[in-house]
This record gives structure tokens, sequence and C-alpha cells, in this order.
């Protein structure tokens, strides 16, 4: 089933080809004036020199739009206005109230892999790892819920040259020791301890550079500490993702470390394909399309002078494997916009090496830095990296005392499922409902609030249609045979609930979530006029229970938009 939008853009677009003779954005959307507005004809006439008026009024005979609306008009300078009738109205909302999946089809499905989290070994995650994290999460509900088949990398920084010093500090700490630090999650103290020696001693700084070449040269017992301190790492970041409800298990780190033994087979087909230069005897590949300030080239490096390689060359790597290992032809990387550059150059060096060809291509799902009140990047009161559980902590607390607050009659473990809800929720939809090539403002005080673009506000609306049926002693009628559409706020929610499909389908391509977030927003304050204008309860007859459908399919699109932002909405708050 198409969605209405879709349906009645389709139709208009294909009057305006028609009519125009080359295809015509419709710039078809919601408006004041009636259910849609067009304004293309204007645009159009413009080009075409001739009557915006007449214009529009052939496209709308053109398009014959009788079976779904009940006025289709032009007016002022050549708007098309839609209304669409009850009838139509009625009846697809009635089929979407049948629907399981709320009127949002299954696609074709595609292979996709999303590069999120990624957090570096023994280093304490940042909130920018929390962004991609959170970003990514939703990536992997949405894109799944829609039916493709996704894999979950989790690209951890697992080697290079920081893994000399710290497994040198390990043995200057002791194994029991270090391995208590890392699993109570003092990544911070462990790795500023051995930075601090780095640079304070000239003898630690040697062992540190011996014990990366025998980290690199395969060294046993090298390796074995080496993966003491990954795995210690791996299962504190577990913890984490626990509290945050993510979907990436253990199976899905894929560390930098396991593309080793692919980076001079890389370098060898860079080589033989010819796209490898020299330059300062660091092996580079100069992809065409970019440069510096200056216009000259930039470089790519893919092997060190010293001869090793680096952040590049792995993730070159990684895109050969992910292309022709995984079969993936969507390749998503969820990772903060000061990387653009760096993912840009590989996306080009691996097209430019055949590796990531048709249907095969990439994205940078970039987004913005976190910042604290003062508008700077958020760092804790003594001004080093914030911590995140800290941060996650302390928005379970503020959520457990609001709740508490709120509703004093829960029982004690409701209120603490409806706290972490909450809590977790907040952190998540602030993050996820903001333009995420954006800043945005840390700020618990906002996020928690139940008034707002908020996930309180949401999970408020969610609960409280929730109580409606409770009240009642009803359960949600599904069978769709019932629906009457009549009131103005009755045709707006419906119109509304009708929009989600299009919304699920757009940010499935954009992956810009504050879209969704924005439409569930929306669909809140459209339910809640609705509420206000048309009684549900005090209603009789089938205006009680067509009201009551639209009650419990709102609930149902919240709970389910709600849920691919990985938000859980409590049935009670
Ligand atoms: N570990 C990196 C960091 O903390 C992020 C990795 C992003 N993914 C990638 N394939 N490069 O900055």
């Amino acid at each position: 089933m198409g969605s209405l939008e879709e349906l009645l853009r389709q139709r208009l677009a294909g009057a305006f080809e028609n009519v125009a003779g080359v295809p015509v954005d419709p710039a078809f959307r919601r408006s004041q004036h009636a259910d849609f507005q067009s304004d293309a004809a204007l645009g159009l006439a413009r080009r075409l020199r001739a009557n915006p008026r007449d214009l529009a009024t052939r496209i709308v005979a053109e398009a014959s739009l009788g079976d779904l609306c009940d006025s289709v008009e032009v007016s002022g300078p050549g708007f098309i206005n839609l209304t669409v009738s009850n009838t139509v109205l009625a009846s697809m909302v009635s089929e979407v109230s049948r629907d399981d999946r709320l009127g949002v089809s299954t696609v074709e499905p595609e292979t996709v892999v999303v590069d999120y989290s990624a957090p570096n070994a023994a280093k304490e995650m940042h909130v920018g790892h929390l962004r991609s994290t959170i970003i990514g999460d939703a990536a992997v509900r949405l894109l799944e819920w829609l039916g493709h088949q996704v894999v979950r990398q989790n690209h951890l920084g697992d080697w290079g040259t920081p893994f000399g010093m710290l497994i040198e500090h390990l043995l200057d700490v002791g194994e029991t020791e270090a391995a208590h630090e890392l699993s109570v999650g003092d990544l911070n103290g462990f790795y500023t301890e051995a930075r601090r020696k780095f640079d304070g001693s000239a003898d630690f700084q040697e062992r540190s550079r011996r014990r990366v070449v025998l980290l690199q040269n395969g060294d046993e017992a090298t390796l074995r500490l080496w993966r003491l301190l990954v795995t210690e790492s791996k299962q504190y970041f577990m913890t984490v993702y626990a509290q945050l409800e993510v979907r990436l298990a253990e199976g899905d780190f894929a560390g930098e470390s396991a593309y080793n033994a692919a980076l001079a087979p890389v370098i060898d087909e860079l080589r033989r394909l010819g796209l490898l230069r020299d330059s300062q005897g660091a092996d580079c590949v100069f992809p065409e399309g970019f440069t510096n300030r200056a216009g000259e080239p930039l470089p790519l490096i893919v092997r060190k002078r010293d001869g090793g390689f680096g952040y590049a060359t792995t993730d070159l790597a990684a895109v050969r494997h992910r292309v022709q290992d995984l079969k993936a032809t969507r390749l998503l990387y969820v990772v903060g916009l000061p990387q653009r550059q760096h993912l840009e150059m590989v996306f080009a060096v691996a097209a430019e090496a055949g590796w990531l060809a048709p249907p095969a291509r990439a994205a940078h799902i970039g987004f913005g830095s976190v910042l604290g009140a003062d508008g700077k990047v958020l760092r804790s009161r003594a001004g080093g990296t914030i911590k995140l559980v800290a941060l996650l902590d302390e928005a379970l607390e503020r959520a457990a005392r609001l709740i508490a607050e709120k509703n004093p009659d829960l029982d004690a473990d409701t209120r603490a499922e409806v706290a972490r809800a909450v809590g977790i929720g907040a952190v998540k939809y602030a993050d996820l409902s903001t333009d995420r090539g954006k800043d945005y403002v840390f700020d618990f005080a906002r996020m928690l609030s139940f008034d707002g673009n908020t996930a309180p506000y949401l999970q408020y609306a969610h609960a409280r249609i929730q109580s409606i049926f409770r009240k009642g002693g009803l359960t949600p009628n599904r069978d769709g045979r019932l629906i009457q559409v009549t009131e103005p706020a009755e045709r707006a929610l419906v119109i509304e609930l009708l929009g989600f499909p299009a919304v699920v389908n757009e940010v499935a391509q954009t992956l810009e979530f504050h879209r969704l977030a924005g439409y569930l927003y929306g669909l809140s304050t459209t339910f809640t006029a609705f509420y206000e204008r048309c009684p549900v309860l005090k209603a009789e007859g089938i205006v009680r229970d067509s009201r009551l459908v639209l009650c419990d399919l709102t609930a149902r699109v919240l709970a389910q938009g709600l849920d691919l932002l990985g938000i859980t909405a409590p049935q009670r708050m």
C-alpha cells in the first residue's frame, strides 16, 4: 500500500511531467490552507513563460484526483490546494490500523554495514563515541525494521603505537591491578598514567618503542599482554552498551587489528594498480579531487616512512572486506565530522582501486560535537574528558527523582523501569532530535523536561493514551472496520498518522533522525489538539469506537517511532 502522501505526490508529479514534458518536483507539502499544497506551477510557469494559473489549472485537470480529493483548487497566483476526502482518509487509516507495520512496507533487502561506536581500547569513551553509538543504533534499528540485512561493525581502536606504552605501563603496575583498573572502567586513569610516564621519561619511551616492535613482530608474550588490555576494555565497553540498551554485541567488535594481515596486500594492490606515489619516503595515494588550501593534491598516507601502516590503510582494508567478504552494498560510517576528509579520501581511493564500485557505495554519517552549558565541548569539572558512565548515571538518577515526584503511586519495580526508560531515553532523544550535522548542548534539565520536543514528553503522551484504555476498561479494537473521520481535529490526526511511512522511508535514506523525532513530536501535539476537541470516552457508538481506534493507532505509531530511535515507551508513567 502506498502512503497517502506518496500517492498524491506521484499523481501530481505525473501530471506536471505530462504538462511540462520534463520531470518536475511537485514541491508538495502540508499546508494551512488545505490538507496539502503545491506551489510548483509558479516556478514552472516562469520557466515556460506561461500564465501560472492556467498552467495550474491544466495540471489539476491532468492529475484527475477526484477519487482521492473532495476539492482540488487553484488559488492565488497558481497554488494547487488539495483537500483529501473523508472517505479516503477513513479507509486508509482503517487499513493502517489493521497493519502491524503501520503502513510501512518492507523493502527490497540490501546488505548494509553500519560502522559505529568505535571507541579506543584502554581509553575512555568520550561523548563523540556516545553520539556515534546512539545514532548508529538508531540506524541499525530502522534499517533492520525495513527488512535490510544489517551488519554491525564496531571498529575498535585496538592497534597502533600507543599499545607499546600501554603494555609497558601494564607491566609496571602488574597484570592484576591493570585488569582491575580497566574492568571497573578506570580507563582514563590508566591511559593518563601511561601517557604521563611516556612524556616524562626517556627510558620509558625507549621501552615503549621496543614494545611496539615486539607487538608488530607478533611476539607471543607481548601479544598476550595486548590481548589482556583489549579484552578488559571490551568488557567494560559492553557494560556501557548494556546501560545504553543498544544492540551492539560482543561479536560486533571488528577492531583495527582484525585487518593486520590484509594491510600488506592492500598496499601491493595499490602498487600494482599504479596508484602509489612516494612522498618524502612515505607511500601515498593522491585521490582525484582532493587538494589543500594552496591547491596542491592531498595525500592519503598508506605506509609511513618507518614502514608502519596507519589508520587510513586499515580503513581501506575494511572497505575491501566489507564489500568483498561481507557482500555489503551500502556502507555507513557513523563518525564525527572532523573525520569527514579522512573518510571521503578513503572512499575515493577505494573507488579508484575498484574496491568500492556500484552498486556498492559508502556514506559518512557525520555529526557535530556535544557542548556543555558554556558552549564549549563538554568536559568534566576538572577539565578532563567526561566519563560517559557518570553522565548516564546522572541521567538515571535525575529521571528516578522526577518519576517519584510525578507519580508517587507507582510500585518500586515499575518506577525503576520507567526511570530507566526516561533517563536513557532523554539522553538518546536529545541527541537524535537535533540535526546531526550540528552541535548540541548537553542539558539535563531540558532533555528531562515534560514539555517540548523531549523523550519524556513523547513517552508521557504514549502512556496517557494507554491510560484512556485502562480507565475505560477497554482493549483496543484492531479490526479496522469502524473508523469514521469528520471533525477537523480528527482529520488532522489521521493525515498525520498516514504520514509515518513517508518519514520512515526518507530517514532510511538520509539517516537524519531529527526528522523522525520532529514527526513524532508533531504527531503528539496533533493528538493533544484532537483529544481536547474530540471527546473519546464520552462519545457514543461509532464515533467513540472510531476515536478509540485513532487513540490506539497514535500510541502504536509513537511506540514504534520511539523504538526505532532506541527508546522505550512505558505503559504508564
Ligand atoms: N576509533 C576512532 C576514533 O575514536 C573512530 C573509528 C571510526 N571508524 C572508522 N572506520 N574509521 O576516532
